[in-house]
């Protein structure tokens, strides 16, 4: 009987092979690996656990991904400029790089809207976009409402309103409420409602967001 281990060249013939591995042994023994030891070669396993880093990659040096690339963006009036790795989210660049922490991470996955931002006017979450596909885009956060000392009018809304409890989905809510008011879209309770429908609050303040939105809307 002739045996071929994938993985080496090594061939083994009949019951036994003169080092006193037996079929029965090669069949009902450990496997591949206590069958290696034995006839004195090494495992696929062991080889490449001793092989050096290049040779475990093909021959190819360890790489530990894209490198940082520069990229610049506009974050609330303000031209910022950063190296960042191709795989970072806008949302870990503008908390993590960029210290805005007012943008929120909730789920990190697109359902929550914590992480709500205005980019080029138009509402996103910033958890579902790459840093590096926003070059020069204009970027507004909850950090760059205000005006001074003075609220945006939502934020005084919110404010007045009650529109939070916890107040951990209230920036995302309220940049949120400012990219829809600008879309003109209506204050009926059903397309405030519908339209905001992608911040969620775990808190169940709604009634008092929507009030909000309609009183800033009113007023605006
Ligand atoms: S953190 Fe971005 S949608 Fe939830
Ligand atoms: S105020 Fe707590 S999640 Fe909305």
């Amino acid at each position: 009987m002739t045996v071929t281990i994938p993985g080496y060249d090594t061939v083994v013939s009949k019951e036994t092979d003169g080092s006193g591995v037996s079929r029965r042994s090669f069949i009902v023994g450990a496997g591949v690996p206590a069958f290696a030891a034995a006839v004195g070669v090494a495992s696929p396993r062991d080889a490449a656990a001793a092989a050096p880093p290049a040779a475990r990659s093909g021959g190819r040096a360890k790489s530990d991904g894209p490198q940082a690339v520069p990229i610049a963006l506009t974050i609330n009036g303000e031209r910022r400029e950063l190296s960042v790795e191709p795989r970072v989210t806008l949302l870990d660049a503008l908390r993590e790089r960029l210290h805005l922490t007012g943008t929120k991470k909730g789920c990190g996955q697109g359902t929550c809207g914590a992480c709500t931002v205005l980019v080029n006017g138009r509402r996103i979450d910033s958890c579902l976009t790459l840093a590096i596909m926003h070059q020069d885009d204009r970027i507004t956060t909850i950090e760059g409402l205000a005006n001074g000392d003075e609220l945006h009018p939502v934020q005084a809304a919110f404010l007045e309103h009650d529109g939070f409890q916890c107040g951990y989905c209230t920036p995302g809510q309220i940049v949120s409420a400012v990219g829809f008011l600008a879309e003109k879209r209506g204050l009926e309770d059903a397309t405030v409602r519908e339209y905001m429908s992608g911040n969620i609050c775990r808190c169940g303040a709604y009634p008092n967001i929507v009030s909000a939105i309609q009183d800033a809307g009113k007023r605006a």
